[in-house]
Formats: structure tokens, sequence, C-alpha cells
């Protein structure tokens, strides 16, 4: 499906794909987001401040339980083979499997709340593109968890329901992220970015000023590296807060800590709590900026932001600092810097309305010249958070029960 389609023609899409493949029907569907973070980045599995926004690209899951303890699914990607179906058990822990595995954790986390199900069937359709670090992963997991729910799993508030689903990534698919993607595409509200505390997981919509709007660009770049080094940083922060004396990084004082972690020999650790205190205050600077419309503020903390990011953290890669030297020499860029985990992935650039045709030109030219590569370039919009979606008579001929 392209990026224009609707979260109906999608979940019509997802349930025609169910029905030719699985040769039954659905018994609930269910929409998610994606994200981009407009600041706060690698802050969340240290308490911190985050701001992203869902945006209008969705993945929708139809999906039938069953008594069979597997998971089965079809995607429209169809990585599934010549049956286009791909299986795993459901207590699959081994992180190797295929993208089933979010599926089977989000299972399991509802059968560890004491819900008897067994398996899954799930067909998923999206508009989101895999791989440019927009969270396609969290919106599988929450929309999964909002269909099931719709079968009877327990029903969750949506923090928990976040929760649940980080859990279901870290156990099953290996990757020991933090709790933001899944409240940003839980959580969010229509119209507005979210700024999340992500100790208390307390949700606050923020609205864009007017005549702002937010560019995805994707590096077409995922660099390896980066599955690594997520663990690596978050440990490397634990070292930091343990040596501060501090539960979070959340907690610690920035004067306090460059003074503790002096010395060569904690430069690393002393430039990764930099990184985390720094970007937990410009979350703060930046809101104050878009509720005032001040856009030199709005453009100095994303500014700082990927220059930490890139200097201290070391997350960024050439074609992520590339794209933002490159928004940040065009008119009409207010701010720009790289979003989400790093080493590849996307940048996020909030434009003038007016200009946004010529920036998105003028950014895949430049960065075609830079690096050899294309980008690609999305206009977004802040959109709500997961939903079920409700069918239309003629598509579902056994309605879901409640
Ligand atoms: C990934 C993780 C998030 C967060 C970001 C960095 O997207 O899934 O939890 O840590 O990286 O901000």
């Amino acid at each position: 499906m392209n990026g224009s389609s609707s979260i109906a023609e999608l979940a019509a899409a997802a349930v025609t794909l169910f029905r030719q493949r699985f040769e039954a029907e659905p018994d609930a569907v269910a929409a998610a987001p994606g994200r981009v973070n407009l600041i706060g980045e690698h802050v969340d599995y240290e308490g911190g401040l985050v701001m992203p926004m869902a945006i209008d690209r969705w993945l929708v899951a139809a999906l039938k339980t069953s008594d069979h303890p597997v998971v089965r699914g079809v995607s429209a990607a169809g990585d599934g083979g010549a049956s286009g179906i791909v299986e795993i058990s459901a207590d699959d822990r081994s992180a190797r499997g295929p993208w089933v595995k979010y599926v089977a954790g989000v299972l399991n986390g509802y059968r560890e709340l004491g819900w008897g199900v067994a398996g899954v069937d799930v067909a998923v359709v999206s508009s989101l593109p895999a791989g440019a670090g927009l969270s396609s992963s969290a919106a599988l997991e929450t929309a999964v968890a909002v269909a099931l729910e719709q079968r009877g799993a327990p029903a969750l508030e949506p923090a928990d329901r976040a929760r649940l689903c980080q859990q279901a990534e870290h156990d099953f698919a290996g990757v020991p992220c933090g709790v933001m993607d899944q409240l940003a595409v839980g959580c969010a509200t229509e119209g507005h970015a979210l700024a999340i505390d992500c100790r208390t997981l307390d949700c606050s919509p923020v609205a864009l000023p007017s005549g702002l709007v937010a560019l995805v660009v994707d590096t077409g770049v995922h660099h390896e590296l980066g599955e690594s080094e997520y663990p690596k940083r978050r440990a490397e922060c634990r070292e930091a807060a343990d040596l501060l004396g501090v539960e979070l990084l959340r907690d610690a004082v920035i004067d306090q800590a460059q003074a503790r972690l002096a010395g060569d020999d904690r430069a690393v650790l002393r430039n990764r709590a930099t990184h985390v205190i720094n970007e937990i205050s410009r979350v703060r600077d930046f809101v104050a900026a878009l509720q005032a419309d001040d856009r030199g503020g709005i453009r100095r903390a994303m500014a700082w932001s990927h220059d930490s990011l890139r200097d201290l953290y070391e997350v960024s890669c050439p074609e992520l600092d590339a794209l933002v030297s490159l928004g940040r020499e065009l008119p009409g860029v207010v701010g720009c810097r790289m979003t989400g985990g790093g080493f590849g992935g996307s940048a996020v650039m909030l434009v003038e309305e007016g200009v946004v045709g010529s920036v998105a030109e003028a950014v895949a030219e430049g960065y075609r010249l830079a690096t050899g590569l294309e980008a690609s370039v999305l206009k977004v919009a802040p959109v709500a958070g997961a939903a079920a979606v409700e069918l239309a008579p003629e598509a579902v001929t056994q309605p879901a029960e409640p």
C-alpha cells in the first residue's frame, strides 16, 4: 500500500489477505501509526522526557485467535515463501525468528496476565516504510495488543499496554528498547505531538505551531552497528548512574556529573551522561519554544540535540550528518536533527509549510550529491494512537465478539 492509503483501505487489504492465506475470517482488526521523535533521544530508558509524534502512516493487523500454540503470520511484504505464511512456536523466545516474534511476545504478555488463548493467526498490511526508524515494530506490537483485547484479552490502560509491548520486544525480539515508541504509537492525540515523562509515563499532548510541518527524511541506510551499540549505550548509562549514586540519569545534575566523572578514563561515561542530562533539559526548552512559537528556540534545541548525539553519544552516522547539514542551510527549515536510535534511519525537519515542496526537492538532490544515495522524503501529520478498526458489515461475515 502506498503512503496515502487510509486506515480503512489498509484494513480492507489486511482482511482480504487474511482470507486468502488462512481461508478463514479474521475476528479482530486494529491499526497503529508509526512515530517520529521530535526531541528527547536516548533518554527514555533513563526515565527522561521525550517528545515523539505519531504519524499518518499505519500498520493494520487482522487476526484470529486459535487453540494451537503457534503464531502464524502473512504480510503484504510477502516474506513467507510460497505459502506466504511465516510460523513460530508461541513460546519461541530465541529472538531469531521472523517478524511474528513480536506477535508471539504480545500474546505471551496477555497469557502471563492469565489469558488462556494459545495461538494467533495474523495478516499485516502497512503504509509505514520498514527500516526507516519509524517504529514499525512498536506499531505491530500495539496493533496486535489492541486487536487481542478486542478478542477478550485483559483490557489494559494505554500505559500498561505500552509496557507489555515493550516487554514483548525485550523478551521475544532481544531488543532492550525504552518505552517511548510504544507510548507514542499507543497514546498519541490527533493533531498533537506528545510530551512524555518516561518515569511516570505521563503523556501530555502539545500542538505544533500553525504553519510548521514535519518532514521525515529516510537516509535509506541501516548500519548493523546499531544493534550492538544500543545495549552498549544502555549499559554505559547504568554505569554512569551507579558512579553518580542516582537510580536514573534523570536524577543527575550536570555540574556534579561532570565533576564526578572527570578524568580521561571516564571520558566516555562523562560524555554519555552529559548527553542524557542535557537532552532532558533540551526537551523542556523545546516544549516551551513550541508553545511560544519561538522558532529560534526550536532551532537551537534541535541543533544542539543532533550535535550531542553525534559527538557525545556517538549514535549518528555520515548519512544522517549529511542530511542535517543540508537542512541547516535551507531557508524555511526551522529545525532538524537525527531521530530514533541512530546508525541510519531518518532525520526529522520542522519546516515552514509554504516551502515544504522546495525543501523536499533540495534535500533529496543535496543528499544524492553528498552521498550518491537516494533519500525518501515524507511529509507527515500528527495522528491519534492505535485503535480497533470496526469493519463494514460486508467485510466481515462473523462479527467480533466483545
Ligand atoms: C529506539 C528505542 C527507543 C529509544 C530510541 C532512542 O527507537 O526503541 O526506546 O530509546 O531508540 O531515543
